[in-house]
């Protein structure tokens, strides 16, 4: 028997939630960002640049952040003991990284990176243009700031994680296979050139590379859905952030028993399927739909690629019956032929 979903226990704020008051940033809640550029970023501090935070999915395993630099600055220095995964969205730059003063690495990037900070590194982001950046950052914050809840433990903490960075210029070069549909490097240029691998389990023609970035233990994966394609649906436990990179089609999320509920997706629109939401991604345009999603841990550091039981897929043939009518009738309005039949693992 399957307990039914109940509401969070209120017993005041959270660790993490008393942090967040302090960092004094907007913060969006809800399952669905429409676009990443449209979210309203007021000056953070911290940061020493414009946020918001995004508080995806009623959840405080992981949280996200919108964050832009002006043309021309660059954030604050900082390090802390949680994970980040970043996406640059928009714009041109670069970030710096190190252990010593003396010994500082810096890598450029531009849209469409994704990269990690090493774990308790000192870094910083600069913006290397004259338009504003826009980065999608990615961290369990909540996890690590409900764990410890102590600042100083979490942002002034001297200790160097020597096994996760070496401060040489080759370390932004890496990139090794582990195995298929995995890979460990340490910058990705741009998510929308990155050769993917088959994923037939997830539907016809659908595309997966799972990444471990600087080593860190917070997993992400860039999945692709050529035109006509889409997803099985499936469910797991909460902290998902998806983030669209390429094309345009719909997202559809639903809770047992509760009404669905479909998104409209474009290149930086952001959703996160909540604790056991059944979550499924469909490609309506003429090109290729990608997306870049921050979840569960990464390949190597983990059991994850061993599936838990609350990690569910439901077969094509026993979802809602009204789904794929719907699906082939959006196609076939845009023009667009269907690649369904879905593949079983
Ligand atoms: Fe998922």
């Amino acid at each position: 028997m399957r307990l039914p979903h109940r509401d969070p226990i209120r017993l005041g704020p959270t660790p993490y939630e008393v942090f967040q008051e302090k960092e004094g940033i907007p913060s969006v809640k809800g399952f669905f960002v429409e676009d990443l550029m449209d979210v309203e970023v007021k000056p953070w501090e911290r940061m020493g640049a414009l946020g918001s935070f995004l508080n995806l999915g009623e959840q405080q395993e992981t949280d996200a952040y919108v964050c832009e630099i002006p043309p021309g600055k660059q954030t604050n220095p900082q390090r802390h003991l949680f994970e980040t995964l970043v996406y640059i969205h928009k714009g041109r730059g670069a970030t710096t990284v190190w252990f010593e003063e003396n010994a500082k690495q810096t890598f450029e990037w531009s849209a469409g990176a994704i990269f990690a900070i090493p774990l308790n590194v000192a870094y910083q982001h600069f913006n290397a243009s004259n338009e504003p950046v826009r980065f999608l950052g990615g961290t369990n914050a909540p996890h690590v700031i409900n764990l410890f809840h102590n600042d100083d433990f979490i942002f002034r903490n001297p200790f160097q994680f020597r096994d996760r960075f070496r401060p040489e210029r080759e370390f932004f070069e890496e990139n090794k296979r582990l195995t298929v549909r995995s890979w460990e490097s340490n910058l990705v240029p741009d998510v929308n050139q990155f050769a993917l691998d088959d994923y037939p389990m997830k539907g016809k023609g659908v595309k997966i590379m799972r990444f471990g970035l600087a080593g860190t233990t917070y997993g992400c994966h860039v999945q692709e859905f050529p035109p006509g394609s889409r997803s099985t649906f499936h469910r797991h436990g909460p902290g998902a952030i998806v983030c669209v990179t390429q094309g345009e089609g719909f997202a559809m999320v639903w809770r047992e028993g509760e009404e669905r509920t479909r998104f409209e997706i474009k290149p930086g629109s952001i959703y996160s399927p909540g604790d056991l939401m059944y979550h499924g991604h469909f490609n309506t345009g003429h090109a290729t739909l990608r997306h870049f999603a921050m979840r569960g841990r990464s390949p190597k550091y983990s059991q994850d690629r061993y599936r838990t039981k609350l990690h569910e897929m439901i077969p094509f043939d026993e979802e809602p019956p009204d789904i794929h009518p719907m699906y082939l009738e959006e196609l076939e309005k845009k023009g667009v032929k269907s690649e369904i039949s879905v593949v079983e693992e």
